[in-house]
């Protein structure tokens, strides 16, 4: 049974749509990769799943036993965001179940989970220091840490290696590769990088001209798909 199942789902804002009829179900394990054209829609795609933004029409069923509290979510980075005044332990705190902005207090539990976040995403040692005197890389592995600790089945990362050099770049890949194949986490990625997105992805989304959902196979046999190996040499 899916976890997520979207039916004839429109999205957009003010009951404008920008995206039209989408039906596709995303099972558990699956590794989802989202690619597209600046501005196509795709965080907006995101934040409807996440029901962060109410869809014009359609809906959004989840199944599997999967509930709200067992989705973690990596936002697209702002510049405003990169400059946030918090320690590295409270922003992962912050990440914590039910917990919207940040409180003072946490259960014993929940500081457990950060710092086994922190430790998973192996930044323990920066667990004191303020979030924006961090590199880029530390902070995408912050705030990878951060949705870690809402994230039991299914995690969703809106373009999680934007800015990153190509040896972190490959680092954080692998990082997700390894929750998806060890832990049977549940990946739904927005990403630029559609040589990634065929590399690691089980299903494929793309939205262009018109839109295609299917595997990764069915995408490399698609025209889509097909024009993208023709000008990257394929994989
Ligand atoms: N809060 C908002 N209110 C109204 N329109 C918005 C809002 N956020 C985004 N949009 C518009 O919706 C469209 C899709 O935006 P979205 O952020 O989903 O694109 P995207 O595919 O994630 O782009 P990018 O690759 O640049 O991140 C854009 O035209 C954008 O201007
Ligand atoms: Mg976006």
């Amino acid at each position: 049974m899916a976890q997520i199942i979207c039916q004839n789902l429109s999205l957009g804002y003010d009951g404008k749509a920008i995206l039209q009829n989408l039906n596709f179900s995303i099972h558990s394990g699956d590794y989802f990769c989202i690619v597209g054209e600046n501005g196509s829609g795709k965080s907006t795609l995101m934040k409807t799943l996440l029901h962060l933004q109410p869809p014009v029409s359609g809906s959004i069923l989840t199944g599997d036993g999967l509930k709200p509290n067992e989705i973690g979510y990596l936002p697209q980075q702002t510049l405003v965001q990169r400059d946030f005044p918090a320690s590295v332990r409270e922003i992962v705190l912050s990440g914590c179940q039910n917990c919207c902005g940040f409180r003072p207090f946490y259960s014993r539990e929940e500081k457990m989970l950060a710092t086994a976040s922190m430790e998973k995403m192996q930044i323990s040692h920066l667990a004191r220091k303020c979030y924006r005197e961090l590199s880029g890389g530390q902070q995408q592995r912050v705030l990878l840490a951060r949705a870690l600790c809402a994230a039991r089945k299914v995690l969703l990362l809106d373009e999680p290696v934007s800015g990153l050099d190509p040896k972190v770049t490959v680092e954080m890949y692998r990082f997700i590769e390894e929750l998806n194949k060890r832990d049977g986490m549940t990946i739904i990625m927005i990403s630029h990088d559609i040589a990634a997105a065929v590399h690691y992805a089980s299903h494929i989304l793309h939205i262009g001209q018109s839109v295609f959902i299917g595997t990764k196979q069915e995408y490399l046999q698609s025209g889509i798909g097909k024009n993208f190996a023709k000008t990257t040499g394929g994989e």
